[in-house]
């Protein structure tokens, strides 16, 4: 059984209907990543999944339970998390606030969990009572993970994390990433550094126009070559049409 199954999900804003039957799966343990051009919903599946979008119809199950119809603190609660692609820490709030809001749903002590986050990520722990808006793009993205990381989930939704960092960030991010996964998380991507993403993924899939358009393990997804062309800025190797006939 996967950890997480969406099958024929439809949703959408309004009059508007976005999602058109998106089926994907998370397997415990997995790292998976989604790709696809700008618009085609992959913010909008994430935000499904999480409850922070109506489920028009088609199902999202969590570690075998429905949660398609649940509002989003109780599926934060039962361990599927979410970072969403921006405004994702409270600027004005310091890195403990943030982590004290991340913990909201939590009813036990979280003192541990957040000593835990302080630990794993000494940026933050350095200095907790800095304000978010003081940090920088890549302090902030690990400060909303950690936020997420504070209801100790099972799985991870992280909407773009390397978005408009430097190179060097996207490499220590995605290094984070890895490091979470390894620590028993898994987690579901959606990522425009689509080959580094990729490279570390179990499996991806590309998503266009709302629907479902390829899915396989991840390093068949880099060896593909419309992937390539369309998705990865141009193919690592001569495509065919290069080659000498
Ligand atoms: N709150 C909203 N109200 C109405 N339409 C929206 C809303 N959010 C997104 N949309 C529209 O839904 C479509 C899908 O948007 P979505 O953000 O899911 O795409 P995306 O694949 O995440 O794009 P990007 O790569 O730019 O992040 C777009 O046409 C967008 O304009
Ligand atoms: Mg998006």
């Amino acid at each position: 059984m996967a950890l997480l199954e969406v099958s024929n999900l439809v949703a959408g804003y309004g009059e508007t209907e976005i999602l058109h039957g998106v089926s994907i799966s998370v397997d415990e343990g997995e790292i998976v990543t989604i790709i696809g051009p700008n618009g085609c919903g992959k913010s909008t599946l994430m935000k499904a999944v999480v409850g922070l979008v109506d489920v028009r119809s088609g199902r999202v199950t969590f570690s075998g339970a429905d949660v398609s119809a649940l509002p989003p603190q109780r599926i934060a609660r039962s361990g599927l998390c979410y970072v969403p692609q921006t405004d994702n820490v409270f600027p004005s709030l310091t890195i403990r606030e943030n982590l004290e809001m991340g913990a909201f749903v939590r009813n036990d002590d979280f003192s541990e969990r957040m000593d835990e986050m302080f630990d794993m990520f000494p940026d933050l722990g350095s200095r907790p009572s800095l304000r978010a808006g003081s940090l920088s793009g890549g302090q902030r993205q690990m400060l909303a993970i950690a936020r997420a990381l504070m209801l100790d989930p099972v799985l991870l939704l992280l909407d773009e994390p390397s978005a408009g960092l430097s190179p060097g960030m996207v490499g220590s991010v995605f290094e984070r990433i890895r490091g979470i996964n390894r620590a028993g998380v898994s987690l579901l991507l959606v990522e425009q550094n689509a080959r580094q993403a990729l490279s570390m993924s179990d499996r991806g899939y590309v998503l266009s126009s709302g629907e479902n358009r390829l899915e396989d393990e991840g390093q068949a997804l880099l060896d593909n070559a419309e992937v390539a062309r369309l998705y990865l800025g141009g193919s690592r190797d001569r495509t065919e049409s290069d080659s000498p006939k």
